[in-house]
């Protein structure tokens, strides 16, 4: 298959694009680059795949894998999508290109509708005319909001963001099944619940605690503790993912517009959780750390942030019915492989 990956400098985009081309896929990945986080970064997650230089004007072959290209770009430059979506057939596009956080969400939220909601309409639109079938998206645990009814469920109503980037990721979804009933493109979404791993985010709470755990500094515990999250390991979704990508949704002929399904659609569309389904409390994850490092991490126990939520919990048996999804990775493992990503990349870190 020929597929085009955005958010290839990303965290998940960076291991999806590698997974896809060592199994004989021909990936074109495509990234702004932003300086969201650290540059360097994204630049050496590039590397790691081989892709040693980046251009918008052509496309660098990856040195390491002769099937894997890069193409910097920004989703809200139409022109440049249509460019590429003329000179490349693609038989899937999978969008992990997003200005991501929460938290920035509050205060910067216009990257985040630039990206995330006009990137987002421009990829559906060179999909649409460059006659792509099928189409995955990353959306969000966010968008489940101030639903507390757990197990989250795809089944369950999600109206109730707290974030303008959960908002976003909820419009993806609702624009993904506008095109998928006007043109018939396949479009599943794909609902991840914080990820973790090798050449993580930065700005995610497993690299805030290595690092200052590993500077001697104190982290921020919010909520005093109480909270929990489905940590999912970076394999895991990638396995997921792929999954998706090799068999497009078609539509739910059970679907009743009388009783509409939230997830489904008389379109091809569909909306599936994919998390690790075992959600673990923040002060289990921290101990695993520091079971890991051999040592105990200094704390300050803090208030709850505005644009989060206290717990996050997949039910991904609609992921397992359709799929056969099975996430491997226990704590300890996805824990263990992390610290020592962190370790050997930030070397200077005593
Ligand atoms: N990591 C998680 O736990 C998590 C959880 C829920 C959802 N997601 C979603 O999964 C996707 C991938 O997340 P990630 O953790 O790899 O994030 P990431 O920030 O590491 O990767 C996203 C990449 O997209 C690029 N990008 C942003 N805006 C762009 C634009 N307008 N045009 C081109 N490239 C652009 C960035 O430069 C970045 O490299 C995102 O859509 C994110 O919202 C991630």
């Amino acid at each position: 298959m020929k597929i085009f990956v955005t958010g290839m400098a990303g965290f998940i985009g960076s291991a999806l694009a590698k997974a896809l081309a060592q199994r004989g896929d021909e990936v074109v990945g495509f990234d702004n680059i932003n300086n969201y986080y650290d540059v360097e970064l994204k630049f050496d997650r590039l590397r790691s795949n081989g892709i040693d230089k980046w251009s918008d004007k052509e496309l660098s072959i990856s040195k390491t894998m002769p099937n894997l290209a890069f193409i910097k770009g920004d989703l809200a430059d139409l022109e440049l999508l249509e460019r590429i979506f003329k000179e490349h057939k693609f038989d899937a596009v999978v969008n992990l290109a997003a200005q991501a956080g929460v938290r920035y969400s509050l205060i910067n939220p216009h990257s985040y509708t630039k990206s995330n909601v006009v990137g987002f309409v421009n990829l559906l639109e060179v999909i649409r005319h460059s006659g792509v079938k099928n189409f995955v998206y990353a959306s969000s645990s966010s968008v489940y909001g101030l639903n507390e009814k757990m197990p989250y469920s795809e089944h369950h109503e999600t109206n109730h963001q707290v974030s303008v980037y959960a908002a976003t990721k909820k419009a993806n979804e609702m624009l993904a099944h506008t095109y998928s009933h006007l043109y018939d493109i396949s479009t599943t979404g794909l609902r991840f619940f914080t990820v973790y791993g090798p050449w993580g985010r930065p700005d995610m709470a497993p690299s805030l605690f290595v690092g200052a755990a590993l500077r001697g500094e104190s982290i921020k515990v919010f909520n005093h503790g109480e909270m929990m999250r489905d940590f999912t390991y970076i394999d895991d979704i990638v396995d997921g993912v792929i999954k998706v990508i090799d068999k497009p949704t078609t539509s739910n002929p059970k679907w009743d517009a009388k009783n509409p399904d939230p997830a489904s659609s008389k379109a091809p569309f569909r909306i599936y959780n994919i998390g690790c389904n075992n959600p673990v409390k923040l002060m289990d994850f921290i101990k695993a750390i520091e079971t890991k490092l051999g040592f105990e991490i200094k704390k300050e126990f803090v208030g709850m942030q505005d644009g989060d939520v206290v717990a996050t919990y997949a039910d991904v048996s609609e992921l397992v019915k359709d799929f056969g999804y099975k996430p491997t990775t226990t704590l300890k493992d996805g824990v263990g492989k992390f610290v020592d990503w962190y370790k050997s990349y930030f070397k200077d870190i005593k």
